[in-house]
């Protein structure tokens, strides 16, 4: 399944928009229905309106009508693994439980995964007992 998430992401890193840092990134995100939504970095000539592959990802998956997000993969064309900035952990943190599984793959292919919570511990929330 996360094979399959990271798989999914890497058949769209062509499609990141990254004329500006040239670095390519694309995430896909598996939804409570099963299905995957993928998505790539988008930036701008404005820097700081960047998106990130991750929350772009998040965005079609919430477009679409997903409501939770299960498993996150994302890969990069540079740099492996890689692994989500903060603001995405806490984007993601939004929609996936703590132990939802987050994803990438290393250098020699193998998958490296980690957890939403492992990756940010204490997010943001208005429920008291989501810290942690
Ligand atoms: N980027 C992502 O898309 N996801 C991450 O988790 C880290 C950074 C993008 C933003 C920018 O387009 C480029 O990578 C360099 O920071």
């Amino acid at each position: 399944m996360l094979a399959d998430l990271v798989a999914r992401a890497r058949a769209v890193l062509p499609n990141a928009h990254a004329p500006y840092s040239d670095f390519r990134v694309a995430a896909a995100v598996l939804d409570e229905q099963g299905r995957v939504h993928v998505g790539v970095n988008v930036e701008n000539a404005s820097y700081g309106l960047t998106n990130c592959a991750e929350r772009v990802a998040i965005g079609a998956a919430i477009a679409a009508g997903a409501r939770r997000i299960l498993a996150v993969g994302v890969t990069a064309a540079k740099l492996h693994p890689i692994t989500p900035c903060g603001a995405c952990r806490q984007v993601i943190r939004e929609f996936a439980d703590a132990d939802a599984p987050v994803a990438s793959d290393a250098a020699d292919g193998t998958l490296v995964a980690t957890t939403a919570g492992a990756l940010l511990p204490g997010a943001f929330s208005f429920e008291t007992d989501a810290t942690g």
